[in-house]
């Protein structure tokens, strides 16, 4: 998905033909893509923002009410010479996801490649649950995704080309104590993402689209174990040395870890992976 070859800002051009072939030498591999990562102001989020950014991707990053950390970071990012944005929208709410989505697309001209990353907690055991905690945790970390790659959808398909990355978690594996809605959450974006991999091979092929030689329209999951972000803090320190105590590699994993599988799985390149999840946990589920 080079954009380099005939898909300039704004452009409409199908598939472009570049698929597995390497960008040209010197030249940024994310070059000319627009990459939307919710919660991408923040943690993990924020790590991705970068290092696609970094690698020559235009960034819009999503936040929901830290306005003030969306600011700084905007402002980072800026000093350090990348084109970035934020936008501020709850992805609890589908009106939400369309306008945010739309915000991008109007302002960057395209979307290239969508990362649903912004995710939330709530954690009490089953029978302490309120209605409340269930439906706020599902609406954020699942619906939300399912609404966002709904509204990017018709635009990639459009273009021939697109890459959508759910963030799940180790916990949508294994299940934890105290965080049924969280680990139904992230079991539910397994089979959103595979059912989202299927439906894009489809439409791209009923449009014509399906090229073998192109950059194709994925769908993957990443599953990440235990990182050390914001999120983690809440965590009492006696529940942390027994989670590291079943971590292989003894320790947390570090945002930009997570990061790097993301830029590598939004690659033309990369045109062959879809409805994979990928595992990064020290080793922690294998
Ligand atoms: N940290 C881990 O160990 C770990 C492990 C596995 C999976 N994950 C997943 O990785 C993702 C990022 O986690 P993190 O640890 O980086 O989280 P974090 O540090 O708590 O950051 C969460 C981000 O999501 C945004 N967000 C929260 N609620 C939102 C909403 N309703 N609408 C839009 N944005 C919202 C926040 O925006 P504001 O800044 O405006 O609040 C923030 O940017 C989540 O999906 C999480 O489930 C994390």
């Amino acid at each position: 998905m080079d954009a380099g070859e005939g898909q300039g800002k704004g452009g409409r051009s199908g598939t472009a033909a570049t698929g597995g072939a390497d960008p040209p030498i010197g030249r940024p591999r994310l070059h000319g893509r627009v990459a939307f990562v919710t919660g991408g102001t923040r943690g993990i989020g924020a790590a991705i923002t970068r290092s696609l950014a970094e690698r020559g991707a235009t960034v819009a990053a999503g936040y929901s009410s830290n306005e003030i950390k969306a600011r700084e970071y905007l402002d980072q990012l800026s000093q350090d010479g990348l084109d970035a944005s934020i936008h501020q929208g709850n992805v609890g709410l589908p009106d939400d996801c369309r306008r945010t989505v739309g915000e991008v697309i109007e302002q960057h001209g395209r979307l290239d490649i969508l990362i649903n990353n912004a995710g939330i907690t709530i954690d009490k055991t089953v029978l302490k649950l309120t209605d409340e905690d269930w439906h706020r945790v599902l609406s954020v970390n699942l619906s939300g995704a399912f609404f966002l790659s709904q509204a990017a959808l018709p635009h990639m398909i459009e273009r021939g080309s697109g890459r959508i990355i759910n963030i799940s978690s180790i916990i949508g594996e294994t299940g934890n104590i105290g965080q049924a809605n969280y680990a139904a959450s992230k079991s539910g974006l397994f089979g959103l993402t595979k059912t989202l991999a299927l439906e894009a091979a489809f439409q791209l092929g009923r449009a014509g689209k399906l090229d073998p030689d192109g950059v194709g329209l994925t769908v993957n999951t990443i599953a990440p174990g235990f990182i050390a972000t914001e999120m983690m803090e809440t965590i009492p320190e006696k529940v942390m040395d027994a989670i590291k105590a079943k971590i292989p590699l003894g320790r947390l994993g570090r945002p930009d870890e997570v990061a790097r599988v993301v830029h590598f799985l939004a690659a033309d390149q990369s045109s062959y992976i879809t409805g994979a999840v990928w595992h990064i946990n020290g080793g922690m589920d294998m």
